[in-house]
């Protein structure tokens, strides 16, 4: 895990001890089905109760072990190897104040720390999603954050921004392979379209089972969308802009044929290059457990009506 001392501001929201002490509960709580009733016993700020529908139950799937979530990632900026990002990221020393700029359409145009941010979209809830890579592997996460809407409400987009775009943090100095894969577009960059980041699923986040986000998680302060491929909750983000059009994105920049702007969680459309009909458990076995993919990741109850009428298929 990345030292701890590292990450100062989270301290302020992270009560270590009372983290680490819900954290046994929220796992205890989860094989009993009772999950929201202790957390709030354990004296933090929780979602309202409507948000239990979106709340993953033990008739759903497991909680990946947090070891297996915070050891295999995604952080190409540190490594293009899953293992090789946490040894990196333990090594890197998070900026502190860490600064959010926002820009584009909007009066609210500055820059904030998190405490800022925390101020204007808390309290902090916990929210456990399944969360679906574009490579066909799944893990489901408890993330500690705010929702996005909360967020944006505050910052007051003008009428004419249809789009929020993020991007991360990308000192070369600090990222490996910044330095050795100078041909991405970097930064790493991602957006949504309004009403989608709107959506009261997607979230902020500032820590995983209960404590600050590690590095390799994209520390301190990243975004989640649970119906979405993975590669839509960019990391360490530093910047958010509200846009009149669909803004670039590092994937789709890549390979749009592959990583499409919307990149909703879809079992019928094949990735060109692999199937996306079921997904592989992160759950350690040297087998891994293959399950069918849900459209829209599952939460399609929720988020089908974001797509009415769109082609999913043109518009993946
Ligand atoms: N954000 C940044 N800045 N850089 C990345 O390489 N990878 C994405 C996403 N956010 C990525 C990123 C991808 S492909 C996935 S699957 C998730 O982060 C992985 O998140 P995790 O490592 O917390 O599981």
């Amino acid at each position: 895990m990345v030292d701890e001392n590292k990450i100062t501001p989270q301290e302020v929201y992270f009560d270590r001890r009372k983290f680490l002490a819900q954290g046994s509960l929220l796992v205890g709580a989860y094989n009993f089905g009772s999950l929201w009733p202790l957390k709030a016993a354990a004296d933090v700020k929780y979602p309202a109760p409507a948000h239990s529908a979106f709340k993953v139950t033990d008739s759903d799937r497991p909680m990946t072990k947090e070891e297996l979530a915070t050891s295999y990632n995604n952080f190409y900026e540190f490594s293009l190897e899953k293992d090789g990002v946490k040894p990196l990221a333990e090594k890197w020393k998070v900026p502190n104040p860490w600064k959010i700029e926002v820009g584009g359409l909007t009066e609210e145009k500055k820059s904030y720390t998190i405490d800022d941010l925390v101020k204007m979209a808390g309290p902090l809830e916990e929210r456990v999603y399944r969360f679906r890579c574009v490579e066909a592997w799944s893990m489901v996460v408890p993330w500690t954050g705010f929702p996005l809407a909360k967020l944006i409400a505050k910052l007051k987009p003008k009428s004419s921004a249809k789009y929020v775009a993020f991007t991360s943090y990308a000192n070369p100095k600090d990222f490996p392979n910044i330095q050795g894969q100078p041909h991405y577009p970097w930064p790493y960059r991602e957006g949504l379209r309004l009403d989608e980041a709107n959506h009261p699923l997607a979230l902020i986040a500032m820590g995983i089972y209960g404590k600050p986000l590690p590095a390799q998680n994209g520390a301190p302060i990243r975004l989640v969308v649970p119906w979405k491929y993975g590669f839509k909750s960019i990391k360490s983000i530093v910047k958010i802009e509200f846009t009149a059009e669909e803004p670039p994105t590092l994937w789709n920049k890549i390979a749009p044929d592959e990583y499409g702007f919307f990149a909703n969680v879809n079992p019928e459309i094949d990735h060109p290059r692999w199937s996306q009909a079921t997904e592989r458990i992160l759950n350690g076995k040297l087998f891994p457990t293959r399950i069918r993919t849900l459209k829209f990741n599952g939460y399609e109850k929720e988020v089908a009506s974001l797509y009415a009428g769109m082609d999913l298929k043109k518009f993946y």
